[in-house]
């Protein structure tokens, strides 16, 4: 196990988030100045869960500093699909890559494969758990269009439950001082009570909200997010959520001209195409500026020996977490890893409590 694994942007203090966000700027104002930086790097993409963005921004980041890609998009094209453990894929590959990015269904994955592997792991998103380097693309689009990371109240809209991108983008603003955040959700798909704990720890004053159109007038920033249809245990519970909330001329006519309207993407139906040309709807080049996040990240991970991301703390338990969504459920071989959490006792794979 490195200490330069990405799995949870938790991890990461705000100079190192800073210094990412410098990093990708110097690269984006001059892009030939980086292209051998990876000479005879090579990068694994190991997507056990289907991406476009993530993974081949990531594949594009390598080989714009000149390094390789390796890889799968499909697992069962590996011999995952005879049967291989998670631990013996990331030996393996740590064996033949300088550096691993990793998707998966399964909520801590990314933390398992890092106990296991020789080279930096980061985290493409495990489950509805966390995306960490879509919170860097989504702050690095932030810090380049609208000057600050500070001071700003983001509206973030949609699947507030099961949308891990929007769990690790309220963590890592709420660190930055006075943002504020309008949490405009249906009830069943709200924030889990966890990221409430963190708004509130660091001050944060929030709102909720089932009005769109009322929290929209005085945004900063509009995130929206599509309603996570494979996160649902049935069609029609998926169905009676999929259309409730929608940005479309008539709601954005409210907003403030300086709003901006961010979207991990993919979008279904959140956001109606005909917004697309609106200045203030900046999802498309926030991808592209994921691409410069990602960059950045490589070079701090396999460059700077001062970029250290220190690993929570951890015990080994008694008890074995009991969240049937946990990597622990399906890779029995892993530890009982827990951390304490004000007198609790919780998973360090997928942040569950497990006492
Ligand atoms: N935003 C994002 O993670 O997109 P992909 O699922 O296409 O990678």
């Amino acid at each position: 196990m490195t200490n330069k694994n990405l799995i949870d942007l938790e991890a990461m203090s705000t100079e190192q988030i800073d210094k990412i966000i410098r990093k990708a700027k110097k690269i984006m104002q001059s892009p030939p100045d980086f292209r051998h930086a990876c000479d005879g790097k090579i990068l694994a993409t190991l997507f056990y869960e289907p991406s476009t963005r993530t993974q081949m921004s990531f594949q594009t980041a390598m080989l714009k500093l000149g390094g390789r890609t390796i890889g799968f998009d499909n697992p069962m094209n590996s011999s995952v699909s005879k049967g291989e453990s998670l631990k013996d894929t990331i030996k393996v590959i740590s064996g033949y890559a300088d550096i691993i990015a990793i998707r998966h269904p399964v909520e801590g994955t990314a933390m398992a494969a890092s106990l296991y592997a020789d080279v930096p792991v980061i985290n493409c998103g495990d489950g509805g758990h966390l995306h960490p380097t879509q919170t860097l693309t989504d702050i690095v689009t932030l810090s380049s269009e609208k000057g600050r990371l500070d001071n700003l109240k983001i509206g973030v809209c949609g699947d507030l439950l099961n949308g891990r991108t929007v769990h690790s983008l309220i963590k890592t603003l709420a660190k930055y001082s006075n943002n504020s955040f309008v949490l405009i959700s249906t009830e069943e798909l709200s924030v889990p009570l966890y990221i409430i704990d963190i708004l509130e720890k660091n001050g944060c004053k929030y709102e909720i909200s089932n009005s769109l159109a009322d929290a929209i007038v005085d945004l900063d920033v509009l995130y929206m997010t599509r309603i996570q249809r494979e996160r649902f245990k049935s069609t029609e519970e998926y169905e009676a959520q999929k259309n409730i909330f929608v940005l479309d001329k008539e709601k954005l006519d409210k907003a403030r001209q300086d709003m901006i309207i961010l979207h991990p993407l993919p979008r279904v139906n959140e956001i109606t195409v005909d917004i697309d040309d609106d200045p203030r709807a900046l999802y498309f080049k926030q991808a592209q500026y994921g691409m410069y996040g990602r960059m950045a990240l490589i070079l701090l991970l396999l460059q700077d020996e001062d970029f250290v991301i220190e690993s929570r703390e951890a015990n080994i338990s008694d008890h074995k977490c009991n969240n049937p969504k946990c990597i622990t459920q399906q890779e029995e071989y892993l530890p009982n890893l827990s951390y304490e959490k004000k007198g609790m006792i919780m998973c360090d794979f997928c942040d569950k409590r497990i006492d």
